[in-house]
């Protein structure tokens, strides 16, 4: 790791956005001075000036019973009006809101007076169904309008949505359901994905399949919207086609306020267990966070900017950047529902061409994984329009950096890296792109109101250039408030390690340079970041250990020079299917198994069949030496090894 570091922090480029950039931008040097001078004052301005408040508040944080903070608690707001309404009355009926392309070429331009209609529509729906205040909604789409709709609707009747990202299988799904006691469940029939229609109904249906002796079901209904056309099966009584709700349903909905507090979504994300947190973010702070970071460091100029977050709306990104943050701001943006490479390797310039996008937000996988295909792709398409890009979900090393503003950003744009988390609801660390001198490579300081620090163990400040644990010393409006169910969990995963200081621990190694700018270092925990998203180990593990073949499972996270990190499995199979299995017809099953247990984005890239596996005396794994196996490196310390032979066994065998 340290002469990763070390690396790092040769790096010595300074980026200074250009004058005219600097003379358009949103954010000024006057943010940092006003969040310097009161945080909770300056909190409370952004709350009250970026948002409309059918009630406003009088108190701005209530930290009386930590870690639950309250922001702006007694007022009063809609998240559906902030996004929606407020922008039809003030005039703007006609903007577009979603330039949506599907990925067969099929194109929607929804201007704000229409996604507001079809979301007063969609609310009378969920109502017709029972559905209101503290109900939870389960969405499992493809990247449809109807997603955004189906979000917002939930909203609009206060209701809690949980978005299951389209590529969980049946099983992730069912768990989620299940967590939070969801009464329906917005699918469709399937939806388009390198090339072909890639069905999500089935999933539904066998996620909600018969129960017998276990859990009551809560599910009543399930609502299909129609977008790939395949066939499906149907349950009567419980399945409901969207379009034919829709068309049924009332076209006036007034927006009733909530209180801020109001819980808006729950969303599941790894931990070190191998049971999904439910992250629960709650309406006034994270609306106002949401924005500010749209406005303030997305620079994004509501009248003449198209706006292109590329996140699927099952991460935490498509909440804050595609559905959330944009929306509220009254932008423009673009929502591709397909694959980067379908139906060529150009087509994401080709939608930058077409719709004008003047700033691109994506994670560094996507940035390396067209690296490796050349430049020769980009440019072949005009992507003049661009004038500012972002960066997210992972570290983003120099060399990705510099190409990204080079054939992406014209040698000009500005980059930020943004560092935040699904706990975080929003970004935390970040340039301010008129402001800050970029650096590639490092998410760099905290933006106005935000308060971080890097500490050892025991929670004390590390001088700068040395390694060690990020922490957010402060609360911040768009912090999760719980996690779903299990007020414990939330404690002892984020708050118990640095109790004494009351520190927000991230589960991130981070480390400050000369000019006290922060790098990230990866996570720290049993969580793996593969392709900027987050997968737990552990998870992974028990998934292994649940196939008849497997006696014992350790997954790491190896470096991957496109996904950041890959999936690498070490497995001890039984002595009956070794003898009756080729290892690589083992080694493909499992990765299929996981697959299906999970969804494809955590298969396996590796799956080595070893006899042991390395466990201290206690018996805990030692995960640091097979990653060393995995990335090729010579073996670390084994003295606390309970037998010190097993590496050399297991190196022997993964040759
Ligand atoms: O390890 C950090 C990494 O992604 C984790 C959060 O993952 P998730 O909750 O899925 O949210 C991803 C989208 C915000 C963090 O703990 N991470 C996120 N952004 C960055 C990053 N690591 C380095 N640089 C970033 N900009």
């Amino acid at each position: 790791m340290s002469s990763q570091i070390d690396h790092l922090l040769d790096e010595g480029r300074r980026f200074a956005p250009s004058p005219a950039f600097a003379a358009q931008a949103n954010g000024t040097s006057d943010l940092y001075k006003r969040a310097a001078a009161d945080r909770e004052e300056f909190w409370a301005d952004q709350a009250r000036d970026l948002l409309h408040w059918h009630t406003p508040f009088t108190q701005t944080l209530d930290w009386s019973n930590p870690p639950f903070a309250k922001w702006f608690d007694d007022g009063q707001l809609s998240v559906a009006y902030n996004c929606l309404d407020r922008h039809v009355e003030a005039g703007n009926g006609d903007r577009v809101a979603i330039l949506f392309e599907g990925e067969s070429g099929d194109e929607r331009r929804i201007t704000y007076a229409e996604l507001t209609a079809e979301v007063k529509k969609a609310a009378n729906m969920l109502e017709s169904l029972g559905i209101g205040h503290g109900d939870r909604v389960a969405i499992y789409l493809p990247m449809i309008p109807e997603a955004a709709i189906a979000m917002l609707a939930c909203a609009r009747v206060g209701a809690i949505h949980s978005v299951v990202f389209g590529g969980f299988s049946a099983d992730s799904l069912r768990s989620r359901v299940d967590d939070a006691a969801a009464r329906l469940v917005i699918t469709a029939d399937g939806g388009y994905r390198k090339g072909r229609v890639s069905p999500l109904k089935p999933a539904v249906d066998m996620a909600l399949a018969d129960r017998g002796t276990g859990p009551q079901e809560t599910v009543e209904h399930v609502v299909v919207v129609k977008r790939g056309g395949n066939d499906i099966d149907w349950t009567e009584g419980r399945d409901l086609w969207w379009h034919d709700m829709l068309e049924q349903a009332d076209a006036e909905h007034e927006a009733q306020p909530f209180p801020a507090e109001n819980p808006l979504y729950i969303l599941y994300t790894s931990g070190t267990t191998g049971k999904p947190k439910g992250v629960v973010h709650t309406s006034g702070g994270y609306l106002t966070q949401a924005v500010f970071t749209n406005k303030y460091v997305l620079d994004i100029h509501p009248d003449s900017d198209v706006f292109w977050c590329t996140a699927d709306i099952g991460w935490v990104t498509g909440h804050t950047y595609v559905v959330y943050g944009p929306l509220a701001l009254g932008a423009t943006q673009v929502m591709y529902e397909g694959t980067p490479d379908t139906p060529h390797p150009g087509r994401w310039w080709e939608l930058i061409q077409k719709y004008g996008v003047s700033i691109l937000y994506t994670a560094p996988t996507a940035i390396r994984s067209f690296m490796k295909q050349g430049r020769q792709i980009p440019q072949q398409f005009d992507l003049s329009s661009i004038r500012l890009l972002g960066s997210v979900g992972e570290p983003i090393n120099p060399e990705a950096w510099i190409w990204y503003r080079d054939i992406i950003g014209g040698g000009e744009a500005p980059i930020v890296d943004t560092w935040w988390q699904t706990e975080t609801g929003a970004a935390m660390i970040a340039a301010l792109p008129g402001v800050t001198d970029a650096k590639p490579g490092a998410a760099q300081v905290p933006l106005p109101g935000i308060s971080v620090d890097v500490v050892d163990e025991t929670g004390h400040q590390v001088p700068n250039g040395k390694g060690g644990l990020l922490v957010l010393t402060e609360p911040w409006p768009a912090m999760l408030r719980g996690v779903w169910g299990d007020p414990e969990r939330f404690k002892e995963t984020y708050w118990e390690k640095f109790a004494d200081q009351g520190y927000y621990f991230a589960g991130d190694g981070a480390r400050k340079d000369e000019d006290s700018e922060i790098w990230l270092l990866g996570r720290v925990d049993d969580v793996m970041n593969v392709s900027g998203h987050r997968l737990s180990t552990t998870e992974i593990e028990s998934a292994l250990v649940a196939h008849e073949s497997t006696a014992e499972a350790a997954v790491v996270g190896a470096k991957d020079d496109t996904t950041g990190e890959a999936v690498v499995a070490f497995v001890i199979i039984k002595e009956s299917y070794l003898s009756a299995h080729s290892p690589e017809g083992l080694a493909g099953t499992l990765r299929q198994w996981v697959s299906q247990q999970i969804g494809a984005i955590a298969r396996p890239r590796d799956i080595y069949i070893v006899s042991e596996l390395p466990k201290t005396r206690s018996g805990k794994i030692m995960r640091r030496l097979l990653r060393d196996v995995a990335d090729g490196r010579e073996v670390g310390d084994t003295t606390t090894l309970a037998d010190t032979a097993v590496m050399s066994i297991i190196s022997a065998q993964v040759k």
